[in-house]
């Protein structure tokens, strides 16, 4: 197949996926007459699920997704996705859909798949054009989405029941289109040439027998994963980003995972106004990624000591601030105001520190790395979830929860106040000192063995 038709395929695939117009109503679908939820159900002890689901899937569909070669999971992906919308569409009662936040997980988990499998059918050139399309079909899938939602609700053309359906039919049509997808010949982990070369000593014909054949290399390729992120992260500012950006986006998941759940409480007092969930999520949707661009075309010396430290910290105060405005106010314009900013600002941010992660590292290691910070991140996620909104924790209302998250990123924001006048200081004193290190990867450290 030509690269070309396979990428508008895969950019199909992912279009379709994201095409779900009822995403931004979940909550109002869930506690609304369809399925009789209180708010106080899902918010504490049914989207909790999520979040521990998606910890337990990460790792195990990390490495399966590279070992059974990309494609099968984009079937399992998309057949999860059926699974899971055939339970909002048909069940009824908090254990199914906590069942469904199970499932949900493992569609979050799989979306690597998504990236990976072009990663490892085109060659490193195409590549580079590529991943934009695949960024933008994303985008384009889930901004259509969420205005397709809306018009749909506020010319009361459907109901929410009625959009899940939609939903249904394009996820069902995405994992219709991944079945015929070719798996790739090659993968990077556990059946690259690179290391197997490296290793082919390690007495390979020592057995011949067919079962144990596998066992070897998927050891090797462990060990090939451990040596690479040992690497990777033998780098003092690829550390220090990775922590920003897990703490970040930890931040960020949780916002997005409650944000319609604080909606719902608050446009639950007056029940004449029309919600406008879908139209600001599009509209959130839209500035980030204009942010990002423009961002990524600003005329500035990203490596000045300091500059970048010093905007994120003022991000995160400023999200601070915004938080709490959430989780205090009862206007709805002013939360919907203050998250569209919030997005704007973290997916603004969250590229300036994946760009700094990105630069000392080759296009292979980028993607472990990434792994293994969606990791940090995501277990940061499952202890304030455990600790604050589970029903086995403090069990907090959304509203509280909203102010916590604003003192979470308070203390983000002060860590890197101090790392930012720390960097200007440590830079002002010896002025000579060499700031752009250069981290070559040609030549690995000699191994001890
Ligand atoms: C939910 O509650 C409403 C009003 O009490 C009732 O009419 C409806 O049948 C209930 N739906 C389900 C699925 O239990």
């Amino acid at each position: 197949m030509h690269w070309k038709v396979l990428t508008f395929l895969v950019c199909l695939f992912g279009f379709l996926k994201e095409f779900r117009p009822s995403e931004a109503y979940m909550s109002a679908y869930l506690t609304g007459p369809w399925k009789n939820l209180t708010i106080e159900e899902i918010n504490n002890e049914i989207y909790p699920i999520w979040t521990y689901a998606y910890l337990l899937w990460l790792v195990p569909v990390f490495l399966l997704t590279d070992y059974v070669r990309y494609q099968p999971i984009l079937v399992i992906e998309g057949a999860t996705y059926i699974a899971t919308w055939s339970i909002l569409l048909w069940a009824q009662g908090v254990l199914a859909f906590q069942f469904m936040e199970v499932c949900y997980g493992l569609i979050t988990a799989s979306d690597i798949a998504y990236y990976a499998y072009l990663f490892a059918m085109v060659s490193n050139e195409q590549y580079k054009i590529i991943t934009s399309f695949t960024r933008a079909a994303l985008l384009i899938g889930r901004c259509s989405a969420y205005l397709t939602g809306q018009l749909l609700v506020s010319f009361n053309v459907m109901d929410y029941k009625q959009l899940n359906i939609i939903s249904m039919v394009s996820v069902s049509m995405a994992f219709c289109l991944a079945l015929t997808l070719r798996r790739p010949s090659n993968s990077e982990i556990f059946h690259s040439k690179r290391h197997d070369e490296n290793n082919d000593k390690t007495g390979s014909s020592a057995n011949h027998e067919s079962p144990n054949v596998q066992k070897p290399t998927f050891k090797r390729g462990i060990l090939f994963l451990w040596n690479e992120l040992k690497t990777a992260y033998s780098d003092k500012s690829v550390i220090a980003w990775s922590v920003f950006w897990a703490f970040a986006s930890c931040g960020h998941g949780q916002v997005r995972n409650y944000i319609q759940n604080l909606w719902e409480v608050i446009t639950s007092d007056d029940q004449n106004g029309t919600i406008y969930n879908g139209a600001v999520e599009a509209f959130g949707t839209l500035i980030s990624f204009i942010g990002v661009l423009v961002f990524g075309f600003l005329p500035v010396n990203w490596s000045r000591p300091g500059l970048s430290e010093t905007i994120m910290a003022m991000v995160c105060v400023l999200n601070a601030a915004g938080l709490t405005v959430m989780g205090l106010s009862t206007n709805i314009w002013v939360s919907y105001a203050v998250y569209s900013g919030f997005r704007a600002t973290y997916h603004t941010v969250i590229s300036l520190a994946t760009l700094q992660i990105a630069k000392s590292l080759t296009r292979q290691r980028y993607g472990f790395v990434f792994g293994v910070n969606t990791f940090m991140a995501l277990v940061v996620e499952t202890l304030l979830t455990v600790i604050i909104v589970d029903k086995v924790g403090l069990n907090l209302d959304v509203q509280t929860q909203f102010t916590v998250y604003g003192g979470y990123f308070g203390v983000i924001g002060c860590l890197f106040i101090s790392v930012a006048f720390y960097t200007v200081y440590k830079n002002g004193c010896s002025c000579r000192v060499a700031s752009d290190k250069i981290y070559t990867l040609s030549d690995p450290k000699p191994n001890p063995a």
